[in-house]
């Protein structure tokens, strides 16, 4: 189907003559691409495959993820892949010692579920890759940066989101490892001073994709309902009818 092909009406609620807003929407086939890379992400830990991520594909995802926005468009990502077995050891014992320390946090009977729960894949997985955020990246007034500092970390998220869901159109599962302090990282990574790992991210082909967050299948915590989250005109004031019926209906909707 031609890119920028019109759109029925049924889909969008409006009609897609040549002036209408709705002319620069994505083919159907293509907005059902987009979505069910979105859905259909999970975030992999048990299902890694050993298989080798090819070159040409780990280049196309990185581009993806090269190709965030970014505040002052300072672009202020590095990635650091990762395949080393032994640096991906070092990396999974200071996960461990961070577990341990975050068991400490929950009473039991949810601090047995939680140490049961896999929580990272880095020796399962082929490849791990670190995305770093270097904060002088643009030089010390980074256009859009002044009132929020943090604008620099919210692009490198971005990034790994658009990674995140290139990788899953490509078949390659990813998982976010964050119960690692980051002074561990960067001095297992040899990563500089200024320089901060936001994600540590295991990657590779994937036995399946689940189709519910393995937090949600073990019984840890809910998805929320999209309807208590949205707000209009003011904090806490519910939306419109219309709006709450169409939340509730794609609601249903979502079904990767
Ligand atoms: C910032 C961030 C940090 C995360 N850290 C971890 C982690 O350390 N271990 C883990 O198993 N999952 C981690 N996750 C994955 C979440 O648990 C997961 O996204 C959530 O349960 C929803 O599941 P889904 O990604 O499959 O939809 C992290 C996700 C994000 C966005």
């Amino acid at each position: 189907m031609a890119r920028n092909a019109p759109i029925g009406a049924d889909q969008t609620g409006m009609t897609p003559t040549p002036a209408s807003p709705v002319i620069h929407a994505l083919s159907a086939a293509e907005r059902e691409g987009v979505y069910r890379a979105i859905y259909g992400r999970r975030d992999i830990r048990a299902q890694f495959l050993p298989d080798p991520v090819p070159d040409e594909l780990l280049a196309r995802i990185l581009q993806a993820a090269h190709h965030a926005g970014s505040v002052g468009f300072m672009q202020p990502w590095n990635f650091l892949i990762v395949r080393d077995r032994s640096v991906r050891a070092a990396v999974r014992e200071a996960y461990v010692r961070e577990r341990d320390r975050a068991a400490e946090f929950y009473e039991e009977p949810r601090r047995s579920l939680f140490l049961a729960l896999k929580l990272e894949g880095i020796l399962e997985a082929p490849l791990n890759l670190c995305v770093t955020c270097d904060p002088e990246r643009g030089g010390p007034h980074v256009l859009g940066r002044s009132a929020v500092r943090e604008t620099d970390l919210f692009s490198t998220c971005c990034a790994i989101q658009n990674l995140w869901l290139a990788a899953r159109a490509e078949g390659i599962g990813v998982g976010w490892v964050s119960i690692i302090q980051p002074a561990e990282v960067k001095r297992i990574l040899n990563i500089p001073e200024r320089i901060i790992p936001v994600a540590y991210l295991c990657l590779g082909f994937v036995s399946e994709f689940p189709d519910q967050p393995d937090l949600a299948r073990a019984g840890w915590r809910a998805r929320l309902p999209l309807c208590d989250l949205v707000f209009a005109d003011r904090w806490g004031q519910p939306p419109s009818a219309d709006l709450s019926g169409a939340l509730g209906s794609v609601q249903q909707e979502a079904r990767w």
